[in-house]
């Protein structure tokens, strides 16, 4: 089995590309199937989730080529009308198809997809949401069979502004008589990305990134070539990896203005963040102040999948730290790993208080989710000793040789066989 084995106390500094962002090219990869024309995405990571989401579309018949960071998909001709149950399992973001295939071939029929380490993740909003633009949704088989023959145009309100929902919803309307309204709508960045990225195509969608998000239906989308935005949470978490060593970090191609919340809580640290245009540079002191509290939030509020990130860099800072997570319900597993490496954390409902120690000290943890696992990679940059980190497969979903990234800034972090 693979671990990453990091040595702790190198200042980290040093320049660092960030590549398109995870969580806009997985919605809109499943978008590519509502055209037959070529879609060509650029700057897309090598990461698990992108390269499970090609093996889903590969699967209902979609031709899927990359060339190096560039991805281009040909859905031509007919495509399957069910989701493969295996490759479902593996990726929950492969519920962003249903809306695509419902647009193209007006029915489908998918599975669960499954809650995860981070809570139960239903998908309550996505079939409330079907339900209202006139689908008829058959869950006898344990899976549900959607059938859009009579589908047109709906005005729908979530109750929750859900991202996936949001997108489910948007992309399911783009092709349908009528005109979609969607009432507490998600506004994060990936939402207003999908949004540009179907308007490209040829859909007419307006609102999005605002509450009120409306789809008026169009005959047909075409292919274009799209560069989706940087990736706000990988960013997020260079600057959370150099922060934690004192270090001084230059991001090229970074969504600065997507990164408000965390650049707030980084400067409250002691942090000098310089934002320029697609570009930041972070100088960080030698030891971090407590930022106080952070309270995870839709966007625009503080980021959820920051929230592992900053409770690391909390471990270590002069004071006590509060971290709130109200978006999923069980979001601190990393919180036990920490204090097996000396970190003080008092944990309540949803609810974390961290007391900031002189250092942590290196220990075998483990990567318990994608973003537990950056944490846990980010407190052994700064503990004493070595720190060996098990089940990386979960960092590899989202980070693209997170530790080759962090060699090349000066850190002593090797994959290996355990
Ligand atoms: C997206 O997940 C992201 N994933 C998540 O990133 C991110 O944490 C999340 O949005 C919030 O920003 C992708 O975009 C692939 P939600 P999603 O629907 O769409 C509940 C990462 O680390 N809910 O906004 O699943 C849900 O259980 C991942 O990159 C319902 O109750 O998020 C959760 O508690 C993790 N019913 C809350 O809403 C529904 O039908 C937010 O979920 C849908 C969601």
């Amino acid at each position: 089995m693979q671990i990453f084995r990091i040595q702790g106390g190198s200042r980290l500094s040093g320049e660092v590309k960030i590549d398109s962002a995870k969580n806009s090219v997985l919605p809109i990869l499943a978008a590519c199937v509502m055209t037959e024309e070529p879609v060509t995405l650029l700057d897309v990571p090598n990461i698990e989730d992108v390269a499970n989401m090609i093996e889903i579309l590969r699967s209902i018949g979609a031709d899927v080529v990359r060339e190096k960071k560039a991805v281009t998909v040909r859905a031509k001709g007919s495509l399957t009308d069910e989701l493969p149950e295996r490759l479902e399992k593996t990726l929950r973001a492969s519920v962003f198809l249903v809306g695509p295939m419902l647009a193209r071939l007006r029915r489908v029929t998918f599975g669960y997809p499954g809650g995860c380490e981070i809570g139960l993740r239903p998908i309550d909003l996505h079939e409330r949401g079907l339900r209202a633009l006139g689908v008829v949704i058959d869950e006898s088989s344990g899976r549900l069979r959607c059938d859009g023959g009579s589908m047109r145009g709906a005005e729908i309100h979530f109750d929750y502004p859900s991202v996936g929902a949001t997108e489910n919803i948007m992309m399911t309307a783009a092709m349908l008589p009528g005109k979609t309204i969607i009432h507490n709508a998600a506004r994060e960045p990936e939402i207003v990305d999908l949004a540009r990225f179907m308007n490209a195509c040829g859909a007419r969608v307006s609102g999005a990134g605002r509450q009120i998000v409306t789809i008026q239906g169009v005959k047909r989308m075409h292919g274009v070539t799209y560069k989706p935005i940087p990736d706000r949470i990988v960013a997020g978490t260079m600057l959370a990896a150099a922060a934690i060593t004192g270090g001084d970090i230059y991001l090229t191609n970074a969504p600065a203005s997507d990164m408000v919340a965390q650049i707030a809580k980084l400067r409250d640290m002691g942090c000098d963040v310089h934002d320029g245009q697609d570009t930041l540079r972070l100088r960080a002191p030698k030891r971090l102040r407590s930022f106080g509290k952070i309270q995870t939030q839709p966007h625009p509020g503080f980021p959820t999948d920051m929230q592992a990130p900053m409770f690391a860099l909390a471990t270590v800072a002069d004071g006590s730290s509060v971290l709130m997570e109200t978006v999923f319900e069980s979001r601190f597993q990393h919180a036990h790993d920490l204090m097996n490496m000396g970190a003080d954390i008092t944990l309540g409902d949803r609810m974390a208080v961290v007391r900031g120690v002189q250092r942590l000290h290196g220990a075998r943890v483990k990567a318990h989710d994608l973003r537990a696992g950056a944490a846990m990679t980010i407190a052994a940059l700064a503990a004493e000793g070595t720190t060996e980190i098990t089940q990386i497969g979960q960092i590899d979903r989202g980070y693209e040789a997170l530790e080759a990234s962090l060699r090349s800034l000066g850190a002593r972090a090797i994959r290996t066989a355990e």
